[in-house]
């Protein structure tokens, strides 16, 4: 596997950007677990489907073929950015989503207007996620169902725990704890009494473990600098404390490098919540 990121200019990251989300992190993360939740969700011809959270949109884009012509798919963001290359990307192939820019836990969709709600690694974002919750539940029909994939505890994401670790050591507990972000410490009784909070009564939570490859540990890390706030401290900080950051998380995640580059795994919940 090739490895066009790993380059010392790579490191130049000033900022997160949407585009280098959807090259770098959706093929390799979001579009396996768009495959894996749109699998689950069983999306009939005809269906109403609302992508919350819908970033550069692969859930959206997974789902649209599946509605056909009497169907149809809206995917919400609340940042432009996300939606501009998602609007790009649908439009090159011709698929026909609605996208809008709006907060997750104000939605301007009537009562019971979708038979089905995707939020994709979205929840742990949000500055409320009880009220998005209870947002995704109202606007399902009363037949419908709402699904999420929500990204489990650090502790069962090696990749990302070693990678907190080492940035905490080398450039402060501040980077390290961002890591908790995407995968904060909610276990299935939290999720369940947050959904009962949101006025949800049937759910399901089951765990699924999906794996993810990076062409090397420093390809890893450039692209996790390269989509987040973290390329401005990483790019800041010495060439010799950046050799040594890298060769830390290489030496740690050691057991998961092999002759294509360095795999571990990716647990998630997925949380079905039905009338
Ligand atoms: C990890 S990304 C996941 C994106 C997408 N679901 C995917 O699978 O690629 C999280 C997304 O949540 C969005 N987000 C964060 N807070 C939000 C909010 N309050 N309302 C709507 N979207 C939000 C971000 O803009 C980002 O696109």
């Amino acid at each position: 596997m090739s490895d066009s990121t790993n380059q010392s200019t790579d490191w130049q990251f000033a900022q997160a950007s949407s585009e280098a989300y959807e090259e770098l992190f959706v093929p390799v993360i979001f579009s396996p677990w768009a495959e894996r939740l749109i699998d689950r969700a069983t999306i009939q011809d005809g269906d109403h489907v609302l992508d919350i959270a819908c970033g550069t949109g692969i859930v959206a884009r997974l789902a649209t073929p599946l509605v056909g012509d009497t169907g149809f798919v809206v995917g919400v963001d609340d940042d432009a950015g996300m939606l501009e290359v998602a609007t790009e990307i649908a439009a090159e192939e011709q698929l026909p989503i609605e996208w809008m820019e709006a907060d997750a836990a104000d939605l301007s969709f009537s009562e019971e207007q979708f038979d089905i709600v995707l939020c994709q690694q979205g929840l742990p974002f949000f500055e409320d996620p009880i009220l998005a919750l209870r947002e995704m539940h109202r606007v399902v029909d009363a037949d419908g169902r709402v699904l999420l994939n929500v990204g489990r505890p650090l502790e069962y994401q090696p990749g990302w725990e070693i990678l907190a670790e080492s940035l905490s050591r080398h450039i402060g507990e501040k980077w390290g704890a961002m890591m908790h972000g995407p995968f904060p410490s909610w276990d299935q009784d939290e999720l369940r009494r947050m959904a009962y909070e949101a006025g949800i009564e049937n759910v399901s939570i089951t765990i699924d473990i999906s794996s993810v490859r990076f062409p090397s540990v420093e390809g890893f890390i450039t692209r996790q600098a390269a989509t987040s706030p973290l390329g401005q401290p990483i790019g800041d900080i010495s060439q010799e404390v950046r050799d040594e950051l890298i060769q830390e998380v290489r030496d740690e995640l050691e057991g998961y490098i092999d002759d294509d580059g360095v795999i571990f795994p990716f647990e998630s919940y997925v949380v079905e919540a039905y009338q």
